[in-house]
């Protein structure tokens, strides 16, 4: 799908029409993908935000994220923009940049001084050639581990997995309880958040990095192959339902403690919430093995497509401002799960995982950018298919090395 739009812009850019209707002052149309229960109650949060600052939030919510970038995309090609759209920090929206589609925010930027407060990756992602062309509203990590307190007792798993092996040894104690280890979404996008996830942690920081960046040397090593060994591995802890289940209904098996883990980025945690659990609680987290895991930084941002409609920029200003004002910050992603992209706002109230969060930004060693943002959309869309066969077929390691080593060369 993203392969398909690259081209559908490079073909539409000729016969772009720019602009829309003339917009209702202070109106904006808002596309995102956040649709869960936790995810609703956060991006109500800005929309309240919004409001409040004199606007009116119209709300275009659909459903998973590469629908709703392509529901964006297309609108903008066809000369119908939303005022905002949502996508990952990441390398998602560099060709509708490149098109020369987007307004950027220099304004809001400099005046909030984002060179300064924001990490250098998501700097990266969102400042091209001088300007930036996106509103990062939050950090996620999408690497966490989420566990069920009680499912971790009933099988008498005494403390937090500190390395593979334990982690490994807490699946065998889940299976043997009854309960299912891996709440797992098959899912492509979940199988490659997952597979990430394992190379990140099971492989290493240097790694990860290295594949990403297509070290054919690196993807050939045991190392890797023991990442993929242990990505096969972890289908045994599955159950029979996990084919194209959704994130948050695996996330729901979690909270009612039929599974007992599961691997994925800390929006999870806005459905613990919405469920009414607390961290350390009825649930638990860590985001990796060890007090040094690699913390992987990703998340989101809106766009602004372009305009020139005065009223449609107005919106876009303000709606830049109100999403990235301490305020906003705070409550949004409190309920989202992920921190703050602002490090100037108070962190005391936020909960345990937040807190590790927080603390591993701080140390810069530890993060790692997303692979999204390493890779340009079409090898993310590759390698997407190549560990989406090997998790449902019987590919063998070492056909999947190849396989890879193909898709990273683009
Ligand atoms: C991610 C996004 C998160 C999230 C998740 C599941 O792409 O960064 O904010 O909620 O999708 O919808």
């Amino acid at each position: 799908m993203i392969r398909k739009h690259s081209l559908a812009i490079g073909v539409s850019l000729a016969v772009l029409a720019v602009g829309a209707a003339h917009a209702q002052a202070n109106r904006a149309e808002v596309i995102h993908w956040w649709t869960s229960g936790g995810e609703s109650a956060a991006i109500q949060e800005i929309a309240n935000g919004y409001k409040a600052a004199g606007g009116t939030w119209v709300d275009s919510a659909i459903a998973g994220g590469e629908a709703a970038r392509s529901a964006a995309i297309n609108r903008i090609v066809g000369g119908n923009p939303s005022t905002a759209a949502q996508f990952n920090t990441s390398q998602q929206f560099l060709d509708i940049v490149k098109g020369g589609m987007l307004n950027n925010v220099d304004e809001v930027a400099k005046k909030n001084d984002w060179d300064k407060i924001l990490p250098a990756p998501i700097l990266k992602s969102i400042k091209i050639d001088g300007h930036f062309y996106a509103v990062p509203v939050n950090i996620h990590m999408p690497a966490w581990f989420w566990y069920s307190k009680a499912a971790f007792a009933k099988a008498g798993i005494a403390a937090e997995p500190k390395t593979p092996e334990e982690f490994f040894a807490a699946l065998d104690k889940l299976k043997a309880a009854g309960i299912t280890p891996v709440a797992f979404g098959g899912q492509p996008w979940q199988e490659k958040i997952v597979f990430d996830a394992l190379l990140a942690h099971i492989g290493g920081a240097d790694l990860y990095l290295k594949v990403y960046k297509g070290d054919q040397k690196a993807i050939a090593s045991p190392e890797f192959k023991n990442v993929l060994a242990s990505f096969r591995k972890l289908k045994g802890y599955t159950d029979a339902g996990s084919p194209n289940r959704n994130w948050n209904d695996a996330t729901s098996m979690v909270i009612s403690g039929k599974a007992g883990v599961q691997i994925m980025g800390d929006w999870a945690k806005g459905e613990f919430q919405a469920a009414k659990q607390t961290a350390g609680k009825e649930f638990g987290c860590f985001p990796g093995f060890g007090p040094k895991a690699p913390y992987i930084i990703a998340g989101d941002v809106f766009v602004f497509p372009k305009t020139s409609d005065a009223a449609a920029i107005k919106s876009q200003q303000l709606l830049a401002t109100v999403m990235t004002s301490p305020a906003t910050q705070v409550a949004f992603n409190n309920k989202k799960g992920s921190i703050p992209i602002r490090t100037d706002v108070d962190a005391k109230a936020m909960d345990i995982c937040a807190q590790q969060g927080i603390a591993a930004m701080k140390d810069v060693s530890r993060q790692l950018p997303n692979s999204e943002m390493l890779v340009a959309p079409d090898i993310t869309g590759a390698l997407q298919d190549v560990v989406t066969k090997f998790w449902n077929t019987n590919q063998s390691v070492d056909d999947a090395v190849k396989a890879v080593g193909a898709a990273v060369k683009g």
